[in-house]
């Protein structure tokens, strides 16, 4: 599914780009790492949800860690 059409982002992209780049943390990021930039602006609520969807993810699994 396309989170940006404007400039033919997916999903899977979108995880992939937020996953291999941890400093990543808004919706202009992704889009510089897909070499590209924001146009009409309507994804960056959903690339900003997945961005903070994955980074409580990151902190969950960094708490676990800590805890072994
Ligand atoms: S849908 Fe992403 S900039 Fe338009």
């Amino acid at each position: 599914m396309f989170v940006c059409i404007c400039n033919a982002i997916n999903d899977r992209s979108v995880r992939e780009i937020i996953a291999g780049a941890p400093h990543i943390t808004s919706p202009v990021g992704v889009h510089r790492a897909a070499g590209c930039k924001p146009q009409c602006g309507r994804c960056m609520e959903s690339m900003a949800d997945m961005i903070a969807e994955a980074r409580a993810g990151d902190c969950l699994t960094g708490a676990l860690q800590a805890a072994d």
